[in-house]
């Protein structure tokens, strides 16, 4: 007998992939003398000889053509104690960095005091898929990395663990509370 399954609809889409758990970046860069920057959970390392990263940018984000225009930017991996700044960057906002203290690195491209580990990338191909680009980019530099324990997102949450968090509000409550434009993303 066949498995049941269902319907892949927006919501059961985000419910099940949600299940997938990452980590969160902020993709950063520097665009007219602005720092740019928009919290990415769809990243991945993705080659080692060429040195290369993926990541992928919701159509409308309105910071991604500003970084793209330049081709220059930074990959901000963030720690645990940086859930705050995961939701200022989540989010549509004209002031993302009103109150970050971040320093430029060698393309310009702003890294977030804290992170637990940072790469400087020059954009190499961007790909058409769905309402989203894949984006391939080019590691030219790593910074020092720090110790400490990943922001880790799940189910639409930031948690320490998968288990811990199992009797927590179901993730659609607070996410919309807390994110104008969640449903753009998990
Ligand atoms: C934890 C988390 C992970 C996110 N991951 C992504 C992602 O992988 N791709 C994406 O396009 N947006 C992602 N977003 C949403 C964007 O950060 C958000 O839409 C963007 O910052 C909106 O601002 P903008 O219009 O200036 O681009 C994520 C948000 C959060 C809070």
């Amino acid at each position: 007998m066949d498995l049941p399954s269902h319907e892949p609809d927006p919501q059961r889409f985000r419910q099940v992939l949600g299940h997938f758990a990452s980590g969160v970046t902020v993709i950063t860069g520097m665009h007219e003398g602005e720092p740019a920057g928009f919290a990415c959970q769809a990243f991945t390392a993705l080659s080692i000889d060429p040195p290369l990263v993926l990541f992928c940018p919701a159509k409308a984000s309105g910071t991604w053509p500003r970084i793209a225009r330049v081709g220059e930017l930074g990959v901000n991996i963030l720690s645990a104690e940086q859930r705050d700044l995961a939701r200022k960057f989540g989010v549509t906002a004209a002031d993302k960095f009103d109150g970050v203290s971040w320093s430029s690195a060698d393309n310009d491209a702003p890294i977030i005091d804290g992170v637990l580990a940072w790469a400087t990338c020059t954009v190499e191909t961007v790909h058409d898929a769905g309402d989203h680009f894949i984006v391939t980019a080019r590691v030219t530099g790593f910074g020092d990395s720090r110790p400490g324990d990943p922001l880790l997102f799940y189910r639409g949450r930031f948690t320490l663990s998968a288990t811990t968090d199992r009797d927590a509000l179901p993730e659609v409550v607070d996410t919309l509370l807390a994110w104008p434009r969640y449903a753009d993303w998990m």
